[in-house]
């Protein structure tokens, strides 16, 4: 098993990462400690991993609460549903939450532990890649609004985050690909190394190597953790987290939710922002093409969705969080391996770039 810690002070808090961490039974009761443990997974979930979670923690009662597997449901409805069942079962403020799924589940449990009773403790137990490496650690908890993705939600720190390197085994291919995306994502802010890793290793990753596996997730988190630890609320450095997701939130607008995964629009939306650096003189050619390649070797897209036009990208981006005083921003490299938060990208040059 890996440890690393993600550095906040007095919430400060451990990722432990290896397989069979959920049998692990002492680990995670001493994170509970004397609260009453509350489950809360999705229905697609529950069946794979409930019974094993409930079994560990039988000697602290724990009571679970199963939500409808999709992103439309990481919303204030189900966030009333969930407060609901905790009061209906007289849960104070000694309940631990433990959130045990994908990036949704993860978003809307922290944000219900954030406001409950204005804060109970809560657990990350992620089992997709893409929660494993970046939603469960880091703190940032949601749900959408009609009006927009992840609008309403809170910065609120987990006690632990336990990675179960196994649960991966399960993960529909697809999803294994999406969460690939935010890993290369890492390789391009911060890591060249970790990029040449994916390179060289693709073929044990896909096939879940156990080692590989636990590397790569142990360099995402630990990146993860230094860019947190450092401007826990996006100020400045954590903004770079976000290469690609400008682009990407509005091919999800776009396409509507759950067609395209986010993983996947990431993918693309790192493929413009390469190609974009590169009109900058920030990228070679030759390094946007060795980006596209490794971007299709992980079997993600590289295309924007056939139809989509500049003004509908223009029209997206504008709503972006990042935006300052109408400007759109970008996260775009600034050479291999780094990027950069910038706001002088103008309304032509994105359109020249889609319409390329
Ligand atoms: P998800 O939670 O929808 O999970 C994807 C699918 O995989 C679901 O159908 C789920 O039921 C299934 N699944 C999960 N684990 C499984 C397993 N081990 N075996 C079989 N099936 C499994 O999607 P996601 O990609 O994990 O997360 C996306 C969400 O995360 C979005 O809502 C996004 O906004 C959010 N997000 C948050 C942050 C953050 O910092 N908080 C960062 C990135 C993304
Ligand atoms: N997923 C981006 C962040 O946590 O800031």
């Amino acid at each position: 098993m890996l440890e690393l810690t993600v550095n906040l002070d007095e919430r400060s808090y451990p990722i432990y990462i290896g397989p069979s961490i959920l049998q692990q039974t002492g680990l995670l009761l001493e994170h509970i400690g004397d609260c009453r443990p509350i489950i809360i997974t999705n229905d697609t979930i529950a069946p794979l991993y409930l019974d094993n979670v409930m079994a560990l923690l039988a000697e602290v009662n724990p009571l679970s609460f199963i939500i409808p597997d999709g992103e439309q449901f990481k919303s204030l409805e189900w966030f009333e549903k969930i407060s609901a069942f905790l009061l209906e079962n007289n849960c104070g403020r000694d309940t631990c939450l433990i959130a045990l799924g994908g990036g949704v589940v993860g978003d809307l449990t922290g944000f219900v532990a954030a406001c409950y009773q204005r804060g109970v403790p809560f657990i990350q137990v992620p089992t997709t890649l893409l929660s494993q490496v970046d939603s469960s650690v880091g703190g940032k908890t949601a749900v959408n609004h009609p009006l927009g993705k992840n609008m309403i939600g809170a910065f609120y720190q987990p006690q632990a985050v336990f990675i179960d390197t196994e649960s991966l085994h399960t993960l529909p291919t697809r999803e294994f690909a999406a969460g690939m995306a935010e890993v290369i994502k890492y390789g391009l802010i911060y890591d060249t190394e970790l990029f040449r890793f994916l390179e060289n290793n693709l073929k044990q990753l896909k096939a879940l190597d156990e080692e590989i596996l636990q590397h790569v997730i142990y360099r995402c988190c630990e990146i993860k953790a230094l860019i947190v630890a450092e401007d826990e609320k996006e100020a400045g450095l954590r903004a770079l987290l976000n290469l690609g997701h400008t682009f990407a939130h509005a091919i999800e607008a776009q396409m509507g939710y759950g067609k395209w995964l986010h993983g996947e629009a990431v993918a693309t939306g790192m493929v413009l922002a390469a190609k974009l650096a590169h009109t900058r003189g920030d990228l070679t050619a030759q390094q946007v093409t060795r980006i596209c390649d490794l971007i299709t070797r992980y079997d993600l897209p590289t295309n924007i969705p056939e139809n989509m036009t500049s003004e509908q990208f223009l029209h997206h981006m504008r709503k972006d969080k990042k935006n300052k005083k109408g400007t759109i921003r970008f996260i775009l490299p600034t050479k291999f391996g780094q990027c950069a938060l910038v706001d002088d990208v103008s309304d032509q040059h994105v359109r020249d770039l889609i319409e390329q």
